[in-house]
Parts: C-alpha cells; sequence; structure tokens
C-alpha cells in the first residue's frame, strides 16, 4: 500500500489539488494547507508534486512528525542536502538561510512539505513560522505546505497559533472519489498493474467497493487487492458482488452465514 507513481491516477480531486499546489509553488506564494481525510491521498499528491516541479525546485520532504524543533530544522537541512553535522539549531539554521539564498540566485524554488502535520507538536509549528521569516527584502526564500489529516485545521485555530495561520495564502481539502472516479480508479489500476490477463469486476462488485470505501483510495485498494487473492486461489479473473462481501465481512471481523447456514437456522 506504499504510493507508486505508475499508479497514480488523476481524478478530478486529485487533478484540481495539484494544479493549485504547483500554481502556489511557483509564485511563491508562501504557507499551504493540504488536508483530506486518511487515505484520501494526500501523501500521494506530494510525491506527484515533487515530479512536477522537479526541474524548478528543490523539495523537503518531512513525514517524521514526533519530533523537537531543532529535529525539524534538521530533517529539512538534510532533504535539502545541507549538512547539518554537530551544529547546534543556530548554525543550521545561518546554513539553511545561505542555501535558500544560493537557490535564490540560481532561480531555484525551495519548497518544504511537512507530511503528516497534524502530529507535530504546537511548538514545533511555531517554529516553522520562524522558518519562513527566512527571506530577503523581497521574497519570501522558502514555500511551505502544511499536509495532513482534518485534525491539522483545528490544531491551527488554537490561539497561539493565529499567526501563521494568517499567513496560510491556500487552503485545500481533499475529497473522496465519486462513484464514476471510484469505478475509473479501480479500472486503472488493474490496467497498469502489468499481469497477463487483467481480471474483471463485475457491475455489482465495483458497486459495492464504493458503498464500502467512500471512494477512500486506501480502502478501495484494500478491498480490490484481498479480492484480486480471493479470486486467485479459487481460479477465477472474474471478481463479483458476492466475492467483495465476502472481501467485506473478513476486513470488518464479522463472517455472515453462509446461505446453507442461513437456512438451518
Ligand atoms: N491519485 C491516486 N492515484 C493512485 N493511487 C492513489 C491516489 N490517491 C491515493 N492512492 C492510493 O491510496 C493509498 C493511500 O494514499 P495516501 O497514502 O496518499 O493517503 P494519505 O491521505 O496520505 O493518508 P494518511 O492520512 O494516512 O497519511 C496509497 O497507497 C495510494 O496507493
Ligand atoms: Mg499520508
Amino acid at each position: 500500500n506504499t504510493p507508486d507513481p505508475k499508479f497514480f491516477f488523476l481524478s478530478r480531486q486529485h487533478q484540481e489539488a495539484l494544479s493549485r499546489l504547483v500554481y502556489a509553488a511557483q509564485a511563491r506564494r508562501g504557507f499551504v494547507l493540504l488536508t483530506g481525510e486518511i487515505g484520501s491521498g494526500k501523501t500521494t499528491l506530494c510525491r506527484a508534486l515533487m515530479n512536477r516541479l522537479r526541474l524548478t525546485t528543490e523539495v523537503a520532504l518531512v513525514t517524521n512528525a514526533n519530533i523537537t524543533s531543532k529535529e525539524l530544522i534538521s530533517s529539512i537541512a538534510e532533504e535539502l542536502g545541507v549538512s547539518t553535522r554537530r551544529k547546534s539549531k543556530g548554525a543550521i539554521l545561518r546554513e539553511l538561510n545561505r542555501f535558500l539564498i544560493e537557490q535564490l540566485s540560481l532561480d531555484r524554488n525551495v519548497l518544504v512539505i511537512l507530511d503528516e502535520a497534524q502530529n507535530l507538536r504546537g511548538g514545533v509549528l511555531e517554529e516553522v513560522r520562524m522558518l519562513s521569516n527566512l527571506e530577503t527584502a523581497q521574497e519570501k526564500l522558502v514555500q511551505i505546505f502544511l499536509v495532513g489529516q482534518p485534525e491539522l485545521r483545528e490544531k491551527l485555530n488554537q490561539p497561539e497559533l493565529k499567526q501563521l495561520r494568517q499567513r496560510i495564502a491556500l487552503r485545500y481539502h481533499v475529497l473522496p472519489l465519486d462513484g464514476d472516479e471510484c469505478r475509473n480508479y479501480i479500472t486503472h489500476r488493474l490496467n497498469v498493474a502489468e499481469a497477463e490477463r487483467v481480471p474483471q469486476f463485475s457491475a455489482a462488485a465495483l458497486e459495492k467497493i464504493f458503498r464500502y470505501s467512500q471512494g477512500v483510495p486506501r480502502l478501495v485498494n484494500t478491498v480490490c487487492d484481498n479480492a484480486l487473492i480471493v479470486g486467485f486461489t479459487r481460479g477465477t479473473l472474474s471478481i463479483d458482488g458476492d466475492i467483495i462481501e465476502e472481501v467485506i465481512a473478513d476486513l470488518e471481523g464479522s463472517c455472515p452465514p453462509s446461505d446453507e447456514e442461513a437456512l438451518r437456522l
């Protein structure tokens, strides 16, 4: 279940999010807040964004959230290739500042993406704002994207984070896939999987997957993967509604009685 660029599927949601993020990064709009439910595709989007920006932008993607502010600054520096060895936080910040000015002179953007930011401690988030203070008289030197689950928005509503909150130039919330997109997403994944023969999901199967997953990609993946395993062990490439029901019941840890058992009851 780790994001693989080959599987990237541009749903309307993801397309829209991606173009706004690209714009925000290139226009140097400062802080961006990207939220979405668990498994909705935020990290996948960040990876797609990094890919898009590769030629113009140095990107630091930091995922480790349970860290101190010094560790955060160190991780960012390391991701950008700035040496941190045996340096104090202040020294690292000065190094970072030099790096940022150098990138500016090379006409390259620098973007820091803090993924899973809902888990960052309040004090560390405040430090993030300090980082954004690195600027020349004319320009911000670094773009910062905060990415996380919806509780990140609540976290940012704390009074002591008011200054940070005020600087957010763009907010985007990723919604799950709708029914059509969910079907297309599944077909897309089956087609890029490069299997010798492509499994077929019946209309009923697709409908049940959507109803269960509500269009959340990670849940869609889990159901589909399990259904394919069931299909494989039974020697069939046709996945129907019954298989999906079985898989969902398994995932939920409750097996409904089979028809025979139900008749006996
Ligand atoms: N646009 C997409 N194209 C292809 N696969 C996707 C897409 N969005 C999500 N996925 C799949 O769904 C899974 C979950 O996505 P991802 O890890 O990006 O979600 P997330 O929002 O970062 O979740 P979390 O809140 O747990 O951090 C991934 O493994 C990925 O394979
Ligand atoms: Mg994620």
